[in-house]
């Protein structure tokens, strides 16, 4: 079986290993004729970053846990690591980036593990690091994800009745989750609430933090193994620039 998804150390999920989304090659390209530096945040070993260091860019990469951080640098080619700033930390309230310094910021597949109230202060620090017209780049597990499937009715009663996270759930007991011969092993990988993203709430929170919707769509998430897909709409990804 082709290797979809590589574990993170951190029991953070899993790091995308073949397919690309269209966002991630949205930024991708957009790096590649940036004036100024870009950033890939939560990147894991780095989805975006390796791509563009191969194509001759040079690009900042954030994770929580250096440990991923360093296997990028151990598989950079040496004459490429100088292309390649490494910045551990959470981005929540850890790493820090010089106001207007960067031209382009990709945060792929994070967002599903935060809050609305983290997602919007993470939102806030990343219009701060960008330049007048910079863009945010925004892929996450969309209300359609797989594990979602059967909760989906209760995500649109709590966010008609304007609960703040309405679609934060645990997979602890996920119906979906538990007809898996390996929950228990699956489980263990990855954080126990997850928050699955709508395109109206994301984009309210890239409003409120100053950037406009460029572009923003579910899409068949095809990283993705059987347990995780749906309907063709598990994954969500948003363009925003920072007005
Ligand atoms: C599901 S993986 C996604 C990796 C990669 N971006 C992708 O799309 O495949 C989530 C990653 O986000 C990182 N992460 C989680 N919380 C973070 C935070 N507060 N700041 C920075 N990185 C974080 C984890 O360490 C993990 O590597």
């Amino acid at each position: 079986m082709e290797i979809k998804l590589v574990p993170t150390l951190n029991n953070m999920g899993w790091m995308i290993a073949q397919e690309l989304d269209f966002y991630t090659e949205a930024f991708i390209h957009y790096a590649l004729t940036a004036n100024k530096s870009v950033l890939e945040v939560g990147a894991a070993y780095g989805v975006a970053a390796p791509r563009i260091l191969q194509q001759g860019g040079r690009v900042i990469v954030n994770d929580l846990d250096g440990r991923h951080l360093e296997t990028l640098y151990q598989h950079t080619p040496p004459h490429l690591q100088p292309n390649l700033q490494l910045l551990a930390g959470s981005c929540v309230d850890e790493i820090e980036v010089q106001d207007h310094s960067l031209s382009a910021i990709l945060c792929g597949r994070v967002f599903h593990f935060f809050d609305t109230e983290t997602i919007a202060l993470c939102l806030a620090r990343f219009a701060r690091w960008l330049e007048p017209n910079g863009k945010i780049f925004i892929v996450a597990d969309s209300i359609f994800h797989g594990m979602n499937e059967g909760l989906l009715a209760d995500f649109l009663q709590r966010k008609a009745e304007g609960h703040p996270n309405p679609a934060k759930v645990s997979l602890a007991n996920n119906p979906r989750l538990a007809a898996q011969a390996n929950k228990d092993e699956i489980l263990q990988a990855m954080p126990e609430y997850f928050n699955f993203i709508d395109i109206e709430t994301m984009a309210k929170l890239f409003n409120q933090a100053g950037f406009l919707v460029e572009h923003a769509s579910y899409f068949p998430a095809k990283y993705y193994y059987d347990v995780s897909l749906w309907d063709g709409r598990e994954g969500v990804g948003l363009i925003g620039v920072k007005v």
